[in-house]
Order: structure tokens, then C-alpha cells, then sequence
């Protein structure tokens, strides 16, 4: 996995080159050059690999996909959003270059993203090129990754259209699973799209166990473990698991969900798939 690791951030390094005017392509590089785990590009090569694809093919989309969460977590952390002054062990984006620039620079590289799927998929036929980056509109825009945020933000003032069970199931399926089905499923149409479905079903059910897992972790970690603000979702009122369910129905929930996971992906033999979903499940409900 670190090797792996390594090779994404060389690559999203190449990707992004540093040109006039700096400070954007600066505030840019920031968030997405920090530390993170790299899962949503981890998984998606992961999932060429385990299906018999080449992994380099994929390179660009899974480096796109890594862009555009970087994205996400520079614009939920601005004041306007989870108003968060940490992330990935440092500074948040807008504490370090301004709101402006960190504005700019989530529409920067959320554009930079698709325009490196197209340029940079050299090994990969027009066709499979125009699904990627279908893919990514569909998961990046306001059917799924943004209506998520609106939901999320509208939870914590208290506006509900549906009942709490169903807009908490609604955030965290289109906040998050969003990314890890468009990381999974780009795998799958590169490699084999016959595989698509059963892999999405398992996206769908890894991002909500993520989500959970986020929600428990904002209660029980440390900043040092996790590198950003934690108590935030109790204070900021947010609709969690955590705040739905308590702690116990949580861990609950998130254990049938990773355990419906090892189901699905068993087939595969994946070492990668398995070391994740170990790793997430040790640390909420120990070894
Ligand atoms: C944080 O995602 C945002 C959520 C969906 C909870 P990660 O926990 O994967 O963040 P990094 O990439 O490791 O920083
Ligand atoms: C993550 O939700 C969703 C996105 C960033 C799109 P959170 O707001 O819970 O993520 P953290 O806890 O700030 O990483
Ligand atoms: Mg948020
Ligand atoms: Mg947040
Ligand atoms: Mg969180």
C-alpha cells in the first residue's frame, strides 16, 4: 500500500504543475499534496488490478478523483461550510491562503480534474475516456457529492423534508459514498464493466460505513490521530449516526455494513480491498 501511495502522489504531483499566477496553483497543491490515506485512488486502482486491468491506465482518473476530494474537503472546511481551521494535520486551505483563494482553488482543481482524465488517459480508448468523465460529472455536481452538502448544511439548522433516518441515509450516500462509487465504478469500466454493478453495490455500502465511521471517530479520536478538529459534529448540531443513534447503534450499524462488505469482496481475493476494511473495522470495534 505505501508504494502505492507513493506512486499516486508522484503522479498527482506531475499533474499539477506550478505556472503564473502562483498563489492558485500554490493553494491548490497545499490540501491535495498533504498527508491523506489516498483510499477513493487506492480503490479505484485497486479495482483495475483485482479485475485484471493495467493499473497505469488508470492513473489519470484516479488522480482526478483524489482532486476533486481535496476539493470537497477545501471548500466543506471554509466558514461557510464546517467553518474547520484543520485538515490533514495542518492549517485548513482558506487559514493558510484566504477564502478567496481557497474558493478558487476547489473550482480549480474540481476543472483541473476532468481536463487530466482527457489529456492525460493516453493507454485508454475515446469511448472509456467519455464514460470517466460521465462518471465524474454525475458524482462531482448536484445529483449526488453537492446535494449531499446542501442536505448536510440544512440538517444542522434543523430543516428536514423527509424523516431524520432517511435525509442521514440521503447525506452520507451522496456526501460520501458519492466518491468511493465514482472511484470504484471508473475501476470497473476500465477493467470489466460486467463487474460494474455487484462493485457498486459493495461503493455504496463501503462510503456509508465510511461516513459512520467519520461520525465515530469525531467522538472518540484524538486531533493527532485524525489531523483535523474533533467534537465538531456535536457542537455544530450536525445529523450524524452518532447524534441519531447513539454510539452503540452506530458501531452496530457500521459493523453490518463492513461486514456486508467482506461479503461482496471475498470473491475478489483482494489483499488492498481487505487490509481497509480491517484497518476501519479494528479501530472502531477493536481487534
Ligand atoms: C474525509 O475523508 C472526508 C469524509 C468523507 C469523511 P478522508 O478521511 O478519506 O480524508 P483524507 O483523504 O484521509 O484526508
Ligand atoms: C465529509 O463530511 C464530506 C465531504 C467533505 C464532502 P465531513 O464534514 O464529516 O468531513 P470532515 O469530518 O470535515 O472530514
Ligand atoms: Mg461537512
Ligand atoms: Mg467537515
Ligand atoms: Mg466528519
Amino acid at each position: 500500500m505505501e508504494t502505492l501511495i507513493k506512486t499516486i502522489d508522484n503522479k498527482l504531483d506531475e499533474y499539477l504543475q506550478i505556472t503564473y499566477p502562483k498563489q492558485i496553483f500554490e493553494a491548490m497543491k497545499y490540501t491535495l499534496m498533504l498527508p491523506g490515506k489516498r483510499l477513493r485512488p487506492i480503490l479505484c486502482l485497486e479495482t483495475v488490478k483485482m479485475l485484471g486491468g493495467n493499473i497505469e491506465t488508470a492513473y489519470p482518473i484516479a488522480c482526478a478523483i483524489e482532486m476533486l476530494h481535496a476539493q470537497s474537503l477545501i471548500h466543506d472546511d471554509l466558514p461557510c461550510m464546517d467553518n474547520d481551521d484543520f485538515r490533514r494535520g495542518q492549517p485548513s486551505n482558506h487559514k493558510v491562503f484566504g477564502e478567496a483563494n481557497a474558493v478558487l482553488a476547489g473550482d480549480a482543481l474540481l476543472t483541473l480534474a476532468p481536463q487530466i482524465i482527457i489529456e492525460k488517459s493516453t493507454q485508454l480508448h475515446n469511448d472509456t475516456i467519455l464514460k470517466l468523465v460521465h462518471e465524474y460529472t454525475k458524482f462531482a455536481g448536484a445529483y449526488a457529492l453537492i446535494a449531499g452538502q446542501v442536505v448536510d448544511i440544512d440538517s444542522e439548522n434543523g430543516v428536514f423534508e423527509k424523516t431524520q433516518e432517511e435525509t442521514l441515509e440521503f447525506i452520507h450516500l451522496n456526501k460520501t459514498a458519492s466518491l468511493f462509487r465514482l472511484a470504484i465504478r471508473c475501476g470497473a469500466i476500465i477493467a470489466d464493466p460486467s463487474k460494474l454493478n455487484e462493485l457498486d453495490d459493495f461503493a455504496k455500502k463501503f462510503g456509508l460505513a465510511f461516513q459512520i465511521y467519520d461520525d465515530i471517530m469525531d467522538e472518540i479520536a484524538t486531533f493527532e490521530e485524525l489531523g483535523k478538529s474533533i467534537g465538531k459534529d456535536k457542537k455544530s448540531n450536525k445529523l450524524t449516526f452518532v447524534s441519531l443513534y447513539g454510539l452503540d447503534e452506530a458501531k452496530l450499524k457500521f459493523k453490518l455494513l463492513i461486514n456486508d462488505c467482506y461479503g461482496i469482496v471475498n470473491k475478489y481475493e483482494s489483499k488492498i480491498f481487505n487490509k481497509i476494511l480491517e484497518k476501519l473495522r479494528n479501530r472502531i470495534l477493536g481487534v
